[in-house]
């Protein structure tokens, strides 16, 4: 088979010779979007509205490439003459680019990695023909999005919670789902201290089952007298927590002191977390 003509980064090139970073945040995080448009001897199908979704994507996940339905129509006719067959498929794929580390937020002049290739696809089946039979179906609950468990690269919703935190000028967000019960925060996890109680919640597809986490209530249980609980934390309870702090493996544990413009507790680092981070740093290396 001849090698086919991809597009890279403003160059055309047969596909053997493209190469993206492992850095690119495509691959680590997910952290792109991307289209798939028909073209039967050589004529696209949707185009225009093609773009325009694409463009909304775009600016929905804040990449910056504003390009002329022009621009995409020379760059696309020319990709399609470049790679043979009739029914083609043309694949383009916008990420926000190379990171120089992995770090959730958007880095600064970033320049966004675009790539696009053609490949064959099938030309449309005829249901009306007689020589086809009609598709076989299985009924599942829409679960995607919705599987925070997994420890997946598929890492953009947490990509855009935290960098809104960081457009609000701060540290992190507290998430909470549609019942405004706390999740988790975009890459860690949550406990909240009140009253000699500490929260955290239960484990579920809504968040992720945080090693440090894991450590923090094995220490709890194991070396203090607290009152343990693995349950829905309401957003009200969290607002008139004495603590919150977060975990993570490169946060270990981090205490929050605003929620939302307000104090948590005192609005001082507390003494539940100065006890526990202690225990933490002596035992941390036992698990
Ligand atoms: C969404 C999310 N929740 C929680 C955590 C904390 O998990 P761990 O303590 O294993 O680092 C992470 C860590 O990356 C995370 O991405």
């Amino acid at each position: 088979m001849t090698d086919s003509i991809v597009f890279l980064n403003g160059t055309f090139m047969p596909q053997s010779e493209a190469m993206i970073s492992p850095l690119d945040r495509g691959f680590l995080f997910g952290d792109g979007i991307y289209e798939v448009i028909p073209a039967y001897d050589r004529k696209m199908v949707g185009f225009a509205p093609h773009i325009r979704r694409l463009q909304n994507s775009l600016t929905a996940i804040g990449i910056n490439l504003d390009w002329s339905e022009d621009k995409w129509r020379q760059l696309l006719s020319e990709l399609l003459r470049q790679n043979s067959g009739d029914s083609l498929a043309i694949y383009i794929q916008v990420s926000r680019g190379v990171s120089p580390k992995r770090q959730h937020g958007f880095p600064d002049n970033i320049e966004p990695t675009l790539f696009m290739m053609c490949y064959a696809i099938k030309p449309p089946v005829n249901y009306d023909d007689g020589n086809h039979q009609g598709l076989h179906l299985v009924s599942q609950q829409d679960l995607r999005w919705r599987q925070c468990h997994i420890k997946s690269t598929s890492l953009l919703g947490n990509v855009l919670h935290y960098q809104s935190s960081q457009d609000h000028n701060v540290d992190e967000c507290l998430l909470f789902n549609e019942a405004e019960q706390i999740t988790e925060a975009s890459s860690c996890n949550v406990f909240v201290v009140k009253n000699k109680q500490i929260f955290t919640p239960s484990l579920d597809s809504q968040l992720l089952p945080g090693i440090t986490r894991a450590i923090v209530l094995d220490l709890l249980r194991t070396h203090t007298d607290y009152q343990v609980l693995e349950q829905n934390i309401s957003l009200q309870q969290a607002r008139s927590a004495d603590e919150i702090w977060l975990t993570s493996s490169t946060k270990n544990i981090a205490p929050a002191i605003t929620l939302d413009g307000e104090k948590i507790g005192s609005g001082k680092i507390g003494k539940t977390y100065k006890e526990v981070n202690s225990l933490f740093n002596q035992f941390k290396y036992d698990y």
